[in-house]
């Protein structure tokens, strides 16, 4: 079996085509995904049929599939799975289901251990709209002036759960135990990427604070300029969903945001999983 390619951005955004993801796929087959993801860390599979334990085989040939944090939108059978949705369990629609995740950010990179990817299945979309955009962080590195690159490069990046000039998180009240199990952690600003080599601007607005040795305030707002660089419309892909895509991005050289721009009381239903490297 031959993948084939087609782009769907302009930047970011690749479909792949002729591969059936609901069987088991042969190496050589793996080998083309590997190799189309290296270089394009959005790739979209159209009309699968996946259902959690699918998956799990899937994102674990790319390491292992993590139990998201929040336990109540996880799947019964595999805890590696969760559900988006804005459908409730007595089927009710959460009108307040569209802004979730709105902000820009990358996943988790408020933990020591980043995941390598992420990947989205949906199996209800709505009538219009209700996207998810991601930008290019590999581009937006690769387009910030000379003088910005030397700046930035060999800074340390501080990343906490609940902070970021997105004010992503203005409205959430953290425990005392959420915050102590989740204290600041430190990621370089400028990542090398473990398979394609390339350079990474690695900061979010939903997660970065700032940079060890920058004042607060200032690293903030370093913070904010680089994003609102880096979310340029030249650096980003909007990917309109279909029923039965099958999203995969790489959570080191993208940040993502759900589009927010769905018909509130329409139905959205998918499955993720986010995976660690090994
Ligand atoms: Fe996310």
């Amino acid at each position: 079996m031959t993948a084939q390619l087609r782009p769907l951005g302009d930047r970011l955004g690749m479909e792949v085509l002729g591969i059936d993801l609901s069987g088991p796929l042969s190496a050589s087959t793996m080998q083309e995904i590997d190799a189309a993801f290296a270089q394009h860390p959005v790739l979209v599979f159209r009309d699968q049929r996946l259902g959690a334990a699918d998956l799990m085989r899937f994102g674990g040939h790319f390491g292992a599939p993590q139990p998201h944090i929040l336990k109540h939108y996880r799947h019964p059978e595999f805890d590696a799975v969760s559900y988006i949705t804005n459908v409730g369990a007595d089927g009710t629609i959460d009108p307040a289901g569209n802004d979730r995740a709105t902000a820009w950010h990358a996943d988790e990179t408020y933990n020591e251990k980043l995941p390598r990817m992420a990947m989205l299945h949906a199996l209800e979309v709505p009538t219009a709209r209700g996207g998810t955009m991601f930008a290019d962080m590999r581009a937006a590195f690769d387009a910030l002036p000379d003088t910005m690159k030397v700046r930035i490069d060999g800074l340390t990046g501080t990343h906490r759960r609940i902070a970021g000039p997105a004010r992503a998180w203005a409205l959430y009240r953290q425990t005392e135990a959420e915050a102590k199990a989740h204290p600041e952690r430190y990621h370089p600003a400028v990542l090398t990427h473990p398979i394609s080599g390339r350079k990474i601007l690695f900061v979010n607005p939903s997660h970065s604070t700032g940079f060890v040795g920058i004042d607060p305030d200032e690293g903030e707002r370093l913070v904010g300029e680089l994003c609102d660089f880096a979310v340029q419309d030249r650096f980003t892909y909007y990917h309109s969903w279909r029923v039965g895509d099958l999203l995969m991005w790489d959570e080191l050289a993208t940040m993502h945001r759900g589009a927010g721009d769905a018909p509130p009381q329409d139905r959205r239903v998918m499955l993720r999983t986010i995976v660690h490297p090994n």
